[in-house]
């Protein structure tokens, strides 16, 4: 059987803009291109999952407006449940604003909208779906109250969490507490563990605190990664980086894909390191996502 994942999370439409750089403040600068294309740290996470075989449901919030129809429609192509993706009435989906650089480096601006007016009563309508999942992906794009009430709801049913809490707020050290597996860039790693910064040993020693397992994503430098048995490290997966957006949810979703299939944090590890991998080869955040087949082979080419 597939492994059940729930995503509570962020859907966001993204109006990408390749530049050569990031602009000054005061500078108008010529860009490259734009293009509006589906994202949304959840909705990535939810397609990536199913593409990598899970059985996936999604719980979010849009607007009722075109980018939120057409955000519904793509988590359905990929054949992801949405019946608790609800529509508020007054604010507009959300919007992103992921400016692309020529070396395939990211920097974005996210305005979540409706996102953020996703609360604890679609959490509680969609407690069900939560219960019976093998396992919770959550992150900070969304309602921080629903974030909250959605890792309760895990943790009562014997849920596992696995937490990318991107990108970081504020939040409780409790909330970080209730996550089996958290999974951070070198940005959110420096700001839940601020005096040890860019010593990763230490990071995930204090990040272990709150997980037992604890994985530190370093972009082109690969990841480090620890749990109770020990820890280890690899390089990243040489590839021609196009488009960054939307790796880490690859990564996110592939590496919770393989731990519920039963694999070590290592094999787990190095299997999201290649979807991650796989998807800044391409543009766009979702339609960069690569399927299972793709993923196993260029493990296999490897
Ligand atoms: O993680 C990448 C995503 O973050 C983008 O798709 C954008 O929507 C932002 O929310």
């Amino acid at each position: 059987m597939p492994p059940r994942i729930v995503v509570v999370g962020s859907l966001m439409m993204d109006l990408v803009v390749r530049a050569p750089r990031l602009p000054l403040p005061g500078e108008s600068l010529l860009s490259h291109s734009f293009e509006t294309l589906p994202g949304g740290k959840g909705a990535n996470q939810a397609v990536a999952a199913a593409r990598l075989g899970a059985d996936v449901a999604m719980i979010g919030r849009i607007g009722r407006d075109r980018f939120g129809e057409i955000l519904r429609t793509k988590l359905e192509e990929a054949g992801v449940s949405t019946r608790d993706v609800s529509v508020d009435p007054e604010v507009g989906t959300g919007v992103a604003v992921p400016i692309v650089l020529d070396s395939g480096e990211n920097a974005i601006l996210a305005v979540p909208q409706a996102n953020l007016k996703l609360t604890p009563r679609e959490i509680e309508a969609a407690a069900g779906v939560i219960r019976s999942a093998d396992l919770l992906l959550l992150n900070f794009e969304a309602g921080m109250d629903a974030v909250e009430a959605a890792a309760e709801t895990a943790t009562q049913a014997g849920v596992p969490i696995l937490l990318n809490p991107a990108p970081i707020t504020p939040h409780s050290p409790e909330l970080l507490a209730k996550a089996s597996v958290l999974v951070v860039n070198e940005v959110e790693a420096a700001a839940i563990v601020s005096n040890v910064k860019g010593d990763h040993a230490a990071e995930l020693e204090a990040l272990r605190r709150f997980a037992p397992r604890a994985v530190v994503t370093l972009g082109a430098g690969g990841l480090v990664a620890a749990e109770a048995d020990g820890g280890f490290a690899f390089p990243a997966f040489p590839v021609t980086a196009v488009d960054s957006v939307g790796a880490g949810d690859a990564f996110c979703a592939a590496l919770g894909v393989r731990l519920c299939e039963g694999a070590s944090l290592f094999d787990a590890a190095r299997f999201a390191a290649a979807a991650g991998a796989l998807a800044v080869t391409r543009p766009g955040a979702q339609s960069a996502l690569p399927s299972r087949e793709e993923v196993e082979r260029f493990l296999a080419d490897g």
